[in-house]
């Protein structure tokens, strides 16, 4: 697993393979209308997406606001030129800069920006609020901040099962151990208030699969959340978190879940918020 030359020194827990950029490509197209709608930004407006990955929100992003200038920044040399051979691949046309960075010391002058957009990062960093305050510097007074999260305790399903439980508990351990925050959705609210901006709105953006969903049943229950769990099984059975065979059940019972019989729920946060005067 790469670790990203952060300030922050936190490990990203689910590396940079291109197993894991597949995982991000299926997370971000399946749940693409679920996440985000209601964000769309002004012609003309600039807009910074922190900790772009593989680009994978970034092609909606460019797609939903074809006449903004979006700026992509990421730690990780690798994902970025992926995220611009995506984004050159999906959407031609679109006005964006490329730019290799940590989020704790961006290279831009204050104020910079209109708006930023923040997707799946902030669980991975052991110093959430400390990188929204950093952000802060470059939105420019009364600019929004719109930061998407998961909490992976948000996930339950039918069958119930304990192992398959125990399995995702193994996932926001690890990420724990790392410094991140699996759980972080439920406190987007409080740290963005701590971290200084106003009028704060949070909602839950809930998936909910059966079979009646196949697209989703598909795209998220087996490719974006059981994929996600299937490739920490080496470190969680290294860390002693669970034994093999009860490691087994569990991944037997979340596939279940993903059968005729059986349902997927998982709740998503999003926040968006405005930086004062
Ligand atoms: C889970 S990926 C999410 C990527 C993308 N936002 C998405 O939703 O598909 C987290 C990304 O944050 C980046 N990242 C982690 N720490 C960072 C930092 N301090 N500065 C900039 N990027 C960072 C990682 O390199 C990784 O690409």
């Amino acid at each position: 697993m790469n670790t990203p030359a952060s300030a922050d020194a936190t490990p990203y827990v689910h590396g940079y393979s291109a197993h894991e950029s597949r995982r991000l490509a299926d997370q971000a197209d399946t749940l693409a209308a679920l996440l985000h709608s209601g964000t769309v930004y002004p012609v003309g407006s600039k807009v910074l997406e922190v900790g772009c990955g593989v680009g994978a929100q970034t092609v909606h992003l460019v797609s939903a606001s074809p006449g903004a200038r979006f700026t992509a920044v990421d730690v990780s040399p690798d994902s970025l030129a992926q995220a611009c051979s995506r984004v050159t691949s999906h959407a031609p046309e679109a006005q964006i800069s490329w730019v290799q960075a940590d989020l704790f010391e961006l290279p831009f002058p204050d104020a910079e920006f209109d708006h930023v957009f923040v997707c799946f990062v902030l669980e991975h960093l052991s110093a959430p609020r400390q990188a929204l305050t950093a952000l802060r510097r470059v939105l420019r007074p009364g600019g929004t901040l719109t930061v998407i999260e998961g909490d992976h305790a948000s996930a339950f399903f039918h069958p119930a099962s304990a192992y398959a439980h125990a399995a995702i508990d193994c996932q926001i351990q690890l990420q724990s151990a790392a410094g991140g925050n699996a759980r972080i959705g439920r406190a987007l609210h409080p740290l963005l208030t701590s971290a200084g901006y106003e009028d704060v709105i949070v909602r839950p953006r809930t998936v909910y699969a059966d079979r009646s969903r196949p697209a989703l049943v598909n795209g998220f229950t087996r490719n974006t959340f059981i994929a996600m769990i299937e490739s920490i099984r080496e470190p969680a059975l290294s860390a002693g978190l669970m034994t093999p065979p009860d490691w087994d059940r569990g991944l037997a019972d979340l596939h279940r879940t993903a059968t005729d019989d059986g349902t997927f729920h998982y709740t998503f946060f999003k926040g968006v918020a405005v930086n004062p005067a």
